[in-house]
């Protein structure tokens, strides 16, 4: 009965996490963490019994604490104690941004599986966390195929990986990109998805947190490391191989899949989602993404070649800008603005420990949420 933590249990990736495990009677969630959402959370709690339960703020713990039978711890401390609890055996790491980085690296040296939707872990502090490569597995829909399709290769037989993406609601936005609003840049063609990384897919932000992800779980250089826009999201990734032959994975545009896999790896069980059905999927298409347009993209791989201390302060500045964005306080095209401004005005530090990324993520928080205040509107 192999015993999991979940940490973001009240998010999507948590909540569908949630309902795999269901479908998973040999597997079973010792302890949930939250960050904000105590009501859901309390739910839960009823109803999964879990022995341990974590919020993010003091007062909301000490709320929850009352109402329930379990112990409910808080902060940073709370989400590293679930994660490295002796009788864990599995973390399901689903936080959502730098937040995840500290709990993931603890359940790591404390012998753990993570199973790791938190990608911007591996953003900002991938140097540390692929000291334990063999213990983590990837939940995300692109890197979970990536690492199917290298099952049984190694990388030395690869050309390159190539990441697929959507194009988000923007691929053929007629419009100003400048004057898009919060609804419609939330309004994702094929993915229901929590806010920030549904944003982070209108900007394509979030492909290039993936290519920075890419290059630290699979070891692949940048140049090897390919974008592809696929609107119709059913091949989740590819690999080309030195033949110039390409292994693809296919599926339905549901996250229960990756997140039911990374559970069970090594083994493939049987899902509840739809299958794909390959005779009503439509026509496949490809095409180049549009830097012009989507300046975030080049900027995640340019700071993911720079690496050291670059990506975590390319990370920081993106939420940071991202939260304004989700508060109608900014426009669509200041998030890459405010990232290019705050990563030219940062000195770069080479193998950052885990204390330095925490200080250059705040201090590059700070940075951007003062760029982000002088061109705030009201
Ligand atoms: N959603 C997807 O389909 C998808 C696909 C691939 C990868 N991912 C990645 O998975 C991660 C989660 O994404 P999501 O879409 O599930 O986000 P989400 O819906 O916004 O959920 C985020 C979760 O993190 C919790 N949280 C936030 N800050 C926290 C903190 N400081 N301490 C403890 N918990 C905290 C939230 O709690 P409250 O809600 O209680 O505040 C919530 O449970 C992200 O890194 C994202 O890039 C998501």
């Amino acid at each position: 009965m192999p015993n999991i933590a979940l940490l973001g249990s009240t998010g999507s990736i948590g909540t569908q996490a949630i309902e795999v495990i269901q479908g998973l009677p040999d597997y079973t969630i010792v302890s949930l963490a939250a960050g904000s959402n105590e009501a859901l959370l309390r739910e839960q709690i009823e109803k999964l019994n879990p022995q341990y339960a974590a919020l993010q703020r003091p007062d909301a713990a000490a709320r929850v604490r009352q109402q329930v039978a379990i112990p409910v711890s808080h902060g940073m401390e709370g989400l590293v104690q679930l994660a490295t609890d002796p009788q864990v055996d599995l973390v399901i790491n689903a936080v959502v941004g730098a937040a995840g980085l500290a709990p993931t690296l603890a359940a790591l040296r404390a012998g753990k599986r993570v199973a790791l939707a938190n990608k911007e872990t591996l953003v900002a502090g991938g140097h540390l966390v692929m000291a334990y490569r063999d213990q983590l597995i990837p939940i995300d829909s692109e890197h979970s195929a990536l690492w199917q399709c290298l099952r049984g290769h190694t990388m030395d037989e690869v050309a390159s990986l190539v990441l697929t993406a959507s194009g988000g609601p923007f691929r053929k936005y007629q419009g100003e990109l400048h004057t898009v609003t919060r609804a419609q840049a939330l309004r994702h063609p094929n993915w229901e998805m929590g806010g920030k990384i549904t944003i982070d897919s209108a900007t394509l932000m979030n492909k290039g947190l993936e290519v920075i992800e890419a290059h630290w779980l699979f070891g692949a250089s940048y140049d090897q490391i390919e974008v592809v826009v696929h609107p119709q999201s059913i091949v989740h990734s590819l690999v080309k191989m030195k033949d110039g032959s390409y292994l693809a994975h296919l599926g339905a545009a549901d996250m229960r899949l990756p997140i039911q896999y990374a559970i069970t790896y090594p083994h493939c069980r049987p899902a509840t989602s739809i299958p794909l059905d390959l005779t009503t999927a439509g026509p496949l298409e490809f095409e180049a993404p549009d830097e012009q347009r989507f300046p975030c993209l080049p900027l995640a791989y340019a700071a993911g070649r720079a690496g050291g201390s670059v990506p975590a302060v390319l990370n920081a500045a993106n939420e940071v800008a991202v939260e304004y964005f989700l508060n109608d306080r900014l426009g669509f095209m200041e998030i890459p603005v405010i990232v290019e401004s705050v990563l030219e005005g940062h000195a770069p530090i080479d193998s950052p420990d885990l204390d330095t990324i925490l200080a250059v993520d705040a201090q590059a928080r700070q940075q951007a949420r003062q760029e982000a205040e002088q061109r705030a509107r009201l």
